[in-house]
């Protein structure tokens, strides 16, 4: 039978092309978005019926409590906590609104997702993996990303805390760091930055990604690490 796995943001970027390449793997892929006219397109890419469509916010406990009754939980092995948002904005100019919603999708949807599927997954007494996409921005700052960095820094200690948590019920905790990825986050000048300050000079797809996760899935050493695939960028210095 095949094995549930839960992706959060999967109407775009990474998270769809994350789904996609997991229902090419053979798991039924619960995809979470708050984009309906997204997921839509994200199945008939599928085109089969692996894929099961939950239009919701990740910063709702609720939904997420919800949408963990309606599916098989029992078959629930993976979660990829994908879902972001991102302004960009210097810290004099940032809105409440803007940190309020940055780390409630960012840092409280990965929470409440680990928190409640964490629960389920102990229930298999089966091993499962928890992915946490954060962001070099987690580990080093960048300027007009004040409310960002605060969340993805949030997501790396996150995904180690929980790691702890989760060990003794077989659940690995691993977040991935990607650097920049052509995706509709990404500014239109993002290739100029790339030319300049990233060593390899090129920047991630979502398929990348994408593989980064498959290959999680068969490393059963790693939990609590913070993976960078950033070309590079954080890697020093260029004099
Ligand atoms: N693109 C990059 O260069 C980059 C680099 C590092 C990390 N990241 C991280 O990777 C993840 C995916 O980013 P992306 O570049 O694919 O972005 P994207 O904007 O293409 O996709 C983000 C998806 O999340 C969904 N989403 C947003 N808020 C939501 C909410 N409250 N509930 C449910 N879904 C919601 C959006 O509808 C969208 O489908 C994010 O966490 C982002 O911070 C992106």
């Amino acid at each position: 039978m095949s094995q549930f796995a839960i992706v959060t943001g999967a109407a775009h970027g990474m998270g769809q092309a994350i789904a996609l390449r997991l229902v090419n793997e053979g798991y039924i892929v619960v995809a979470v978005d708050l984009d309906e006219e997204g997921l839509d397109q994200l199945e008939q890419k599928t085109g089969d019926k692996s894929l099961i469509k939950k239009n919701g916010d990740v910063g709702d406990s609720t939904f997420i409590k919800q949408m963990l009754s309606e599916i098989d939980s029992s078959r629930l092995r993976l979660l990829v906590n994908n879902a972001g948002v991102r302004w960009a904005t210097s810290i004099l100019h940032s809105t409440d609104e803007e940190w309020e919603t940055t780390l409630r999708v960012n840092l409280s949807g990965p929470f409440y997702f680990m928190r409640e599927t964490g629960r389920v997954m102990a229930e298999t007494e089966s091993e499962c993996l928890i992915i946490n996409v954060a962001s070099v921005a987690g580990l080093v700052g960048f300027n007009n990303r004040a409310s960002y960095c605060a969340s993805k820094g949030g997501l790396v200690m996150l995904t180690k805390a929980a790691a702890m948590d989760l060990a003794p019920n077989n659940i690995r905790v691993v977040a991935i760091c990607p650097g920049f990825v052509n995706t509709n986050m990404t500014e239109d000048h993002a290739h100029t930055l790339v030319d300049k300050h990233v060593p390899l000079g090129k920047s991630g797809s979502p398929n990348d990604i994408a593989q980064a996760v498959v290959d999680l899935t068969q490393w059963p050493v790693a939990t609590g690490s913070a993976i960078v695939l950033d070309s590079g960028l954080t890697a020093g210095f260029r004099w």
